[in-house]
Order: structure tokens, then sequence, then C-alpha cells
């Protein structure tokens, strides 16, 4: 059961606010540096990535368009088994020769992403990279090539800066891990 007190259901702080900002703003610099003099293109995936989103976006001093959207494993099944994904809300505008950057909160088995890149690749994208705050590389179950990846983090269920457990948590400041008797409750 979870308590009214988000940071009393966290076991242990795995990244603070400190580290997540300053990882921010490093990886801002570097796409701000790489991407110089293009069309850059933000866009990121809902609900998880949005408070990433929000901080990169502004890290980055060049001029960036963002996009959004939001997709969910298919009819209930788990993306994790079918691989398969609805998309809830699509982008609002043409990617067509853009430089497109898609932001990612996690990267756990690599399979939302994975249709994610083939449906964005036939909008015919100048260029299509990808930038996570996490990888879980334990879970991979296809290989997806990711540009930039603030953490690469171990197979253990976290919460907080965007990450849900039902829905709840995405608005702590840091990334931490449940107690168990949160699930198990
Ligand atoms: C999370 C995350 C990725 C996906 C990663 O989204 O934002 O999109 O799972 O998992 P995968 O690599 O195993 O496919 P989730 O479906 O939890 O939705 P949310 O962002 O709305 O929380």
């Amino acid at each position: 059961m979870t308590s009214v007190d988000m940071e009393a259901d966290v076991a242990e702080v795995l990244l603070s606010e400190d580290e997540i900002r300053a990882k921010v703003l490093e990886l801002g610099r570097q796409i701000s540096d790489d991407y110089a003099g293009r069309q850059l293109t933000l866009v990121s995936v809902l609900k998880g990535s949005l408070p990433f989103m929000a901080d990169l976006m502004r890290s980055i001093t060049i001029p960036v368009r963002i996009d959004l959207m939001e997709v969910s494993s298919y009819g209930g099944i788990t993306t994790e088994s079918s691989g398969l994904v609805r998309i809830l809300k699509d982008l609002s505008s043409s990617i067509e020769g853009s430089d497109v950057l898609l932001v990612e909160d996690i990267i756990d088995t690599g399979l939302t992403l994975n249709y994610l890149l083939r449906y964005l690749r036939g909008k015919n994208p100048a260029s299509l990279r990808i930038c996570t705050l996490l990888d879980k590389p334990a879970r991979r179950l296809v290989e997806i090539p990711v540009d930039y990846i603030g953490f690469t983090i171990p197979d253990r269920f976290v919460v907080g800066y965007g990450l849900d457990y039902g829905e709840l948590y995405r608005n702590l400041r840091f990334v931490g891990v449940l107690r168990p008797e949160v699930y198990s409750g």
C-alpha cells in the first residue's frame, strides 16, 4: 500500500536531485554542441519523460522545436510480452527533414523504443537519435543504439523524476528504489 508520505515509501535514493541536475546540464551542453547549426526537434514520450524533457530542453542552448507523443502497451498486454505499442498521442507536426532526438526517461526491455524508432523512421526525419535519462541494460530484449545516456542503473524498480508506480511518485525530485512492502502491501 502506498502511504501519504511519498519519501517514506522510498528505501534508497539512487540518484539525488543534484546528481540529476548536473547530468542534465552535461547532456544539454553535449547536445547543443552536436546539433549546432541544425534543425533539432526534441520528441518526448509521455508521461515518464515529462520532468526530464522539461529540464533537458532548458539546458540546451541552441534553438529547438518540441513535440510530444504518448504510447501505451497494446490492449492491456504488456509491452514486455508483445512488443506492441498503441499510440495514444501522435506527433503534432511533421518531422520530415528534421533532426529528431527522441527523449525517454528509461529504456528497459527496449520494446517501446524499438516500435517508436520504426514508426518515426517512416516519417523521414533527416536523422533520428535517442537520449535517455536512465538505461537498465540488464533487462534489454532488443538491441537499441542509444546515443545519449544519463545514467546506467541496476535492475531495480525505480520511481521518481517522472517514473511511477501505480501512476504515483512521478513528482519526486530524485530517483529512488521503493520499499518492497509498497508493492506487496
Ligand atoms: C516506460 C518508459 C518507456 C518504457 C520503457 O513507460 O517511459 O517508454 O516504459 O520500457 P521498455 O524499454 O521495456 O519498453 P511506461 O509504459 O511505464 O509509461 P509512462 O511513461 O506513462 O510511465
